[in-house]
């Protein structure tokens, strides 16, 4: 079986690393090389980048600017040191979150130009496109329910509901954009019926 990289995107508690585990686990079941990683914090660097981003720091806000400048460093270290040695080694590289997570994010939650931010992701990744996207979709109250009393919230999960509305919308319009690639999930399901679907999703598009 080729490699091929594969995506999950949604907002805060939809399950993706619930997901992503399971199919983890579902694959190498069948004998299939996996590479499960991350976005911000899939490599050593990345880790350090992450806690800078995500960690709030008293009296100082991160301009979005500088916000999306260190997702972009995340994403071209992750991409140059994990993502692309494994598609070259043939794995299934499982990624929780990508390039469509500064696009709905940075783009339609901060405003920030969604056409630039195209082109910085071209630029961060060296065109590597997912071959497939899973949305986990949830509104974005819900997300919140299932997040609070986990742990503290982080500087992004401490954005308004409204930023998190924009995020969601913003989701919409990428997937209408490439229907081909995004597959919607409903992620208010159980987690059974949610890898259910993402299997059945997968066998039809990758696996046959
Ligand atoms: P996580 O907790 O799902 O790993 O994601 C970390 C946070 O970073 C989450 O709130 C989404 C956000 N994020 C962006 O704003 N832009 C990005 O490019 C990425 C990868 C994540």
């Amino acid at each position: 079986m080729p490699g091929a990289l594969i995506t999950f995107e949604g907002g805060e508690g939809a399950g993706k690393s619930t997901q992503l585990q399971l199919l983890a686990e579902r694959l190498k079941a069948m004998g299939q090389s996996v590479c499960l990683t991350r976005q911000p914090g899939g490599t050593p660097h990345g880790r350090r980048i992450r806690e800078l981003i995500l960690q709030p720091v008293d009296d100082d806000q991160l301009s979005a600017r500088a916000e999306l400048f260190l997702y972009l460093a995340d994403r071209a270290q992750h991409v140059d040191t994990v993502i692309r040695p494994a598609l070259a080694r043939r794995e299934m590289v499982l990624c929780d979150r990508y390039t469509d997570s500064t696009l709905a994010y940075q783009g339609y939650g901060r405003q920030l130009d969604v056409a630039e931010l195209k082109l910085l992701n071209e630029r961060a990744t060296g065109a590597l496109q997912p071959d497939l996207v899973f949305w986990l979709d949830l509104p974005p109250e819900l997300g919140r329910q299932r997040i609070l009393g986990r742990q503290a919230l982080d500087r992004l999960e401490m954005e308004a509901l409204s930023f998190h509305q924009r995020v969601r919308a913003g989701y919409a319009t990428l997937a209408a954009e490439a229907p081909q690639r995004w597959v919607h999930i409903d992620a208010s399901q159980n987690p059974e019926q949610v890898s259910g679907q993402i299997w059945a999703v997968l066998e039809q598009r990758l696996l046959r």
